[in-house]
């Protein structure tokens, strides 16, 4: 399913610039020049913005187990600590997660695992309260990412709450021509036009939100709200999920 390449890519941005591959919307700060502080106080907003949707929307979780997919190096996590009693922060990729790991300020309580599977069967079905993700997803191709979503509800406990961002763009029916052209451009097209660029080959991804709408459904959850949430594109809409383990 083309995780190598994503975990690849992961792998040496973490190794040169962790922070700028997670945030890299000020070329400023590119080349290990974002403030580690300053870094770490944007998940700390994110997830305040988190907290007060989900309570404007009557939908916040036990404040037990949260799992952050996707987690980089804790940005989210170490913010999630404020809120959870114990959480586990999750990624594809070493170099990332050695550097969350020595950034964590939260000891036990914040755990940081490796996943190159597609699948999160490293956890046990009914053992969280809460899952988010943000900006991570949208890295991985649309079946993959798919597996991902449906995993949450697996291993959310029945009325656990997942919260989850990832690009709407146009729908393409998996096997068909249509998702067969999407692969191509979206994979190893693009990755070659960023490399001759000198950039790194960073996919982005979509699933369109009738597809999501349905792996909600069909997992064992119920959504309860959707909204646009972050940075906009043309070809795509950035949604973010909140649905209900059933
Ligand atoms: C842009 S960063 C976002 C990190 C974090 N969510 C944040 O907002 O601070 C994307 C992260 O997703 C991770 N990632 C990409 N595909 C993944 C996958 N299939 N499973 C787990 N992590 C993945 C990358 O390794 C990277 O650390």
């Amino acid at each position: 399913m083309g995780l190598k390449h994503v975990q690849k890519t992961y792998e040496d941005y973490g190794k040169s610039d962790p922070m700028y591959a997670v945030l890299s919307g000020d070329k400023d700060l590119q080349g290990n020049k974002w403030d580690v502080e300053a870094f770490f106080e944007t998940g700390v907003a994110e997830i305040a913005d988190a907290i007060g949707y989900l309570q404007q929307i009557d939908a916040m979780p036990e404040a037990n187990r949260a799992l952050d997919f996707g987690c980089g190096v804790g940005r989210l996590s170490q913010a999630l600590c404020t809120h959870f009693a114990t959480v586990v922060g999750v990624d594809i990729s070493y170099s990332m997660v050695e550097c969350a790991t020595a950034h964590n300020k939260f000891e036990k309580r914040c755990d940081y695992k490796v996943n190159t599977m597609d699948d999160l069967s490293q956890f046990e079905d009914a053992s969280f309260d809460f899952v988010y993700s943000n900006i991570s997803l949208q890295h991985s191709p649309p079946e993959a990412a798919a597996k991902y979503i449906a995993e949450f509800f697996r291993i959310l406990r029945p009325g656990g709450i997942a919260l989850f961002q990832v690009p709407s763009g146009k729908r393409h029916e998996p096997g068909s021509i249509g998702a067969k052209i999407y692969s191509l451009k979206r994979g190893p097209l693009r990755r070659f036009w960023k490399r001759i660029r000198g950039k790194p080959p960073v996919e982005i991804h979509y699933v369109h939100q009738s597809l999501v709408e349905e792996i909600i459904a069909n997992s064992g959850g119920k959504l309860l709200h959707s909204r646009q949430f972050g940075s906009q594109h043309r070809s795509r809409v950035s949604m973010q999920y909140c649905a209900v383990a059933l």
